[in-house]
């Protein structure tokens, strides 16, 4: 998978792409991140990017010119699946939402700041709008990086144990259960009787109504 990110903040990715599993599968050759500077495509002297919203209003609104020409920049090398853009007020970013993004061969992730951005983007560039919870952030770039974790470690290759996405919260529309490893008795508290046993019908079992009573206790919304 290709995704490129473009921002006026680029090295707010240095450190989230350059550890753990999203550098091992770029390592891996699974995916490929680039990060595209909307700065690089302003027109004017300045380097202006922003500029006072008409109708008056507080805040600066990120100008259309400099995001579309870096669009079509990258449309002339690559056909992409989607632009999404990262926004409050997109759709809310869930499981099977991720499913469906880990299915695409490329994107394109624009993140806003400021005020947001001209609207005529939004109407004809972007194909998808998405939001990662119900709060500000002063940005889309915490959430662009949200989106490529969770889809990333969906792609297949990326994960050494395969069945491990698949039994993540959330997948099933179930809660995981409760992990424990060594010691078996930590400080007095023990790891229970039937993990230790070794009879696997059991302990499936048990893992199963430990994630049902978890779903219903903290997410019953995944139960209906
Ligand atoms: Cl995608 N962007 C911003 N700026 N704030 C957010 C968000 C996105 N999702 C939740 N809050």
């Amino acid at each position: 998978m290709k995704i490129n990110i473009l921002t006026l903040f680029p090295d707010m990715f240095q450190g989230a792409f350059s550890e753990s599993i999203i550098k091992r599968s770029i390592e891996k050759g699974i995916v490929q991140i680039d990060i595209t500077n909307i700065r690089d495509f302003a027109d004017n002297k300045h380097n202006s990017v922003d500029d006072y919203p008409f109708g008056g209003e507080a805040g600066m609104v990120m100008m259309a010119g400099p995001i579309v020409r870096a669009i079509e920049h990258l449309q002339k090398q690559d056909q992409w699946d989607e632009i999404i853009f990262l926004t409050p007020d997109g759709k809310t970013l869930d499981q099977p939402m991720v499913n469906n993004l880990s299915l695409n061969k490329n994107m394109i992730l624009l993140c806003g700041h400021y005020k947001g951005i001209d609207q005529r983007v939004r109407d004809h560039w972007i194909t998808q709008e998405i939001s990662i919870g119900d709060y500000v952030l002063s940005g889309g770039e915490l959430a662009a990086m949200v989106i490529v974790d969770a889809v990333v470690r969906l792609i297949p290759g990326v994960l050494n144990d395969e069945t491990s996405a698949l039994s993540d919260s959330f997948q099933n529309q179930l809660l995981s259960s409760p992990v424990y490893t060594r010691p078996a008795d930590f400080r007095g508290h023990k790891v229970p009787d039937i993990l230790l046993s070794g009879h696997q019908k059991k302990i499936d079992e048990w893992k199963y109504e430990q994630a049902l009573k978890r779903t219903q206790e903290r997410k019953p919304d995944l139960l209906k």
